[in-house]
């Protein structure tokens, strides 16, 4: 199949330059495992699980299975005043893979959703406990929280923002970037070690200036995912808990990426040993196949939630919120199915033991190359760094990415970074091609 048989005129593409994508269309139209099929009939390595997505690999049949046995069972049901058995049977496994008391999940669609709905159920929880003043957020600067306008004025990465002016929440701030690019350009599998405590800013400075009897959550990824795998200093998000436990504030953990065994865990919460007291998920909890996020929130922030309108009549709602889509019966059966095949293949340890592997041949491979200025790993992921192209941020890692793909392997450009996160079921040799097709093109675009 040639490209110029798709009309490209009608789809405007999210996150892509569309003007230069017509001239060269990236156009899959098959996926096994580790590889796409383009229409060209290549195949491609799939080197960023489709955008952290895909931790078991792409055509997982007990997925399929179980997604075409739900269409001709329940295919949907109306999400308000009634549920589902998937639904429910759903919420009851990612519940179970929680840390800590994080026990009630509100399901939705998409991680942006996810982020608006942590927001929106921050600041009811803190109004049902009759502090409805809390209204304060605090991301961090290169966050990314989707693009809702929540999502979008909590999160840092200046690009996303720039647009949309006083259309962002206006009592937001965000805690200092979390890198330290001459201390730990090169980090491989461990946790960054400060001098300084960096968490410090938030209760030095931040909260002083908003007073925290005002701030209802900091928001924050474990690691910094989209802005190319940046990752907290040693006992940074403990910190962050202590900090927020002792003014009464709630944590929220963004783990759209983390979750669901990137980090060779459950979630990121379980890496650091940190537990929030709300879990954003999306992306790994149906292998990306079939859209489904959600927020995984403490019993605590339910009960004030149900206790605040224990008096209320029988029909009173006690959140306004929720979606057409919520918990869809499909999306949960593909989840159930996703997370037993995790389970069953033990798909987290191995992502956990590949992530050495990526990260010995990462460090290995392309430190010393022109350009590197950093490489980062840790869990099954890694980004390399470059230097700008002076006058055209981006520009570097665009062309790596394109060269990349040219030559059978898709990674991901991420400012100047270009990050790889395999499917969970990368195999060493996987891994060697895609790092020795990154060598080169980053040789080539010196
Ligand atoms: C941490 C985080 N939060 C939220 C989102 C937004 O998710 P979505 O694109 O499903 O809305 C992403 C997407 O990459 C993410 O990485």
């Amino acid at each position: 199949m040639a490209y110029q048989d798709f009309n490209m005129e009608h789809q405007w593409l999210p996150f892509t330059p569309n003007r230069s994508f017509k001239k060269d269309p990236r156009v899959f139209v098959a996926a096994d495992g580790m590889h796409f099929t383009t229409h060209d009939g290549r195949q491609v390595i799939d080197g960023i699980s489709s955008l952290w997505c895909v931790g078991a690999g792409h055509n997982r049949k007990p997925i399929n299975e179980a997604i075409k046995r739900q269409l001709d069972t329940l295919d949907y049901a109306t999400a308000f005043q009634a549920s589902n058995d998937q639904a429910f049977k759903a919420a009851e496994m990612i519940a179970g893979m929680a840390p800590g008391d994080l026990n009630k999940v509100l399901f939705c669609n998409s991680g942006s959703e996810a982020a608006d709905t942590s927001l929106k159920l921050a600041l009811a929880y803190h109004r049902a406990r009759g502090e409805g003043h809390r209204n304060v957020f605090i991301g961090r600067e290169k966050g990314y929280h989707g693009v809702g306008f929540g999502g979008m004025s909590v999160g840092g990465i200046p690009a996303n923002r720039k647009a949309f002016g006083a259309a962002l929440l206006p009592r937001v701030d965000h805690l200092r970037f979390i890198h330290d690019p001459v201390n730990h350009a090169y980090i491989n599998g461990v946790e960054p070690e400060w001098s300084e405590d960096l968490a410090a800013e938030l209760e030095n400075r931040i909260l002083p200036l908003h007073d925290p009897s005002n701030v209802a959550a900091v928001i924050v990824e474990p690691v910094s995912g989209s802005a190319g795998w940046y990752l907290p200093p040693k006992g940074y998000l403990k910190r962050l808990r202590e900090i927020c436990d002792k003014h009464g504030i709630l944590l929220i953990f963004d783990e759209v990426i983390t979750g669901f065994g990137r980090m060779g865990s459950n979630f990121g919460a379980d890496y650091y040993g940190v537990v929030p007291d709300m879990l954003n998920f999306a992306k790994c909890v149906t292998n990306g196949v079939i859209p489904l996020g959600g927020v995984i929130c403490s019993d605590r922030i339910y009960d004030a939630m149900m206790n605040a309108n224990a008096s209320s009549p029988d029909h009173a709602v006690e959140f306004f919120h929720g979606y057409t889509y919520s918990g869809h019966p499909v999306a949960c059966a593909a989840a159930i199915a996703t997370l037993d095949l995790f389970k069953q293949d033990q798909l987290f340890e191995r992502a956990g033991q590949m992530g050495k592997v990526l990260g010995d041949a990462m460090h290995s491979g392309l430190k010393g190359l022109p350009n590197v200025i950093g490489i980062r790993s840790l869990g099954l992921a890694g980004a390399v760094e470059l230097s700008s192209v002076a006058g055209a941020p981006g520009k570097r890692a665009y062309d790596i990415f394109m060269d990349c793909f040219h030559h059978g392997v898709l990674v991901r450009p991420a400012a100047d970074n270009i990050v790889i996160c395999p499917p969970y079921i990368v195999e060493k040799e996987h891994i060697e091609r895609i790092v020795n097709v990154l060598a080169d093109s980053i040789r080539k675009n010196a």
